[in-house]
């Protein structure tokens, strides 16, 4: 496969197609052609042509593209032919809502472990995964080769623990708190700020029903 640099507007719309192939997927169909897939997804048949041939294509002139075998390769693209093992550090509100969902796992990404500091949420169980405080947190870390870092703790908090945990050979970080990072160049950082989306979704509502007399 060519080793180009991919765009990252490609990149972020290779996990929509890989849940609208799952779809499909589970509804037993075999085949799809571009201007089928383009008019579920609503992105055009040409762009979807124009991303797949980023990795190589996959379709065939006249057939279409065959969901399973299109499904498996986008999955492979995204990674998702591996599991991952993740902690969740913050047993809060959004910690324990990441905790409570079962769905991360059917796509490869095991919760082991939940971390906080408070003793009053250490002990309690979520899902069977036990919270626990933070004592042995680098152990937990080697042990259990755990590969990313969900940050669910407050922003004051999250560089200083971050950092440790890029030093016991964390290298993705799949960040909540509102906050920047000063960690090594191999650690990668996925950003979630569902603020950040409703502002967008508040920017196009005001661009879609401007008031007349604004
Ligand atoms: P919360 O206050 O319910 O939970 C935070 C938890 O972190 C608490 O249980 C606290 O004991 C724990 N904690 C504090 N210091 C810690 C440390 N050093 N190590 C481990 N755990 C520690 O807060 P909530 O609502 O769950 O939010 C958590 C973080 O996520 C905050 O930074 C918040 O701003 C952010 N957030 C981000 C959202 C997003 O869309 N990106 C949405 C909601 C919250």
């Amino acid at each position: 496969m060519d080793k180009k640099e991919i765009s990252k507007a490609v990149i972020n719309r290779l996990p929509r197609y890989y849940r609208y192939l799952g779809d499909l997927l589970e509804k037993d169909v075999v085949r799809i052609s571009s201007k089928e897939l383009s008019k579920r997804m609503k992105v055009t048949a040409s762009q979807i042509r124009q991303d797949l041939n980023n990795f190589g294509g996959f379709g065939q002139q006249g057939y279409g593209y065959n969901v399973e075998y299109l499904h498996t390769e986008i999955g492979k693209i995204l990674g998702l032919d591996k599991q991952y093992n993740i902690i969740i550090i913050g047993a809060g509100n959004l910690g324990q809502a990441l905790a409570n969902y079962a769905d991360f796992e059917r796509r490869g990404f095991i919760v082991k472990g939940i971390f906080d500091v408070n003793p009053r949420l250490v002990g309690l169980t979520i899902r069977g995964i036990e919270i626990r405080n933070l004592d042995n947190l680098e152990e937990f870390v080697k042990m259990n080769q755990i590969d990313i870092a969900a940050l669910a703790l407050p922003k004051t908090q999250a560089p200083q623990v971050a950092l440790d945990l890029a030093s016991w050979g964390i290298k993705g970080f799949w960040n909540f708190a509102p906050t920047d990072y000063q960690l090594p160049d191999d650690v990668i950082v996925e950003n979630v700020h569902l603020a950040e989306s409703l502002m967008k979704l508040s920017y196009r509502l005001s661009e879609k029903y401007k008031s007349v007399d604004n």
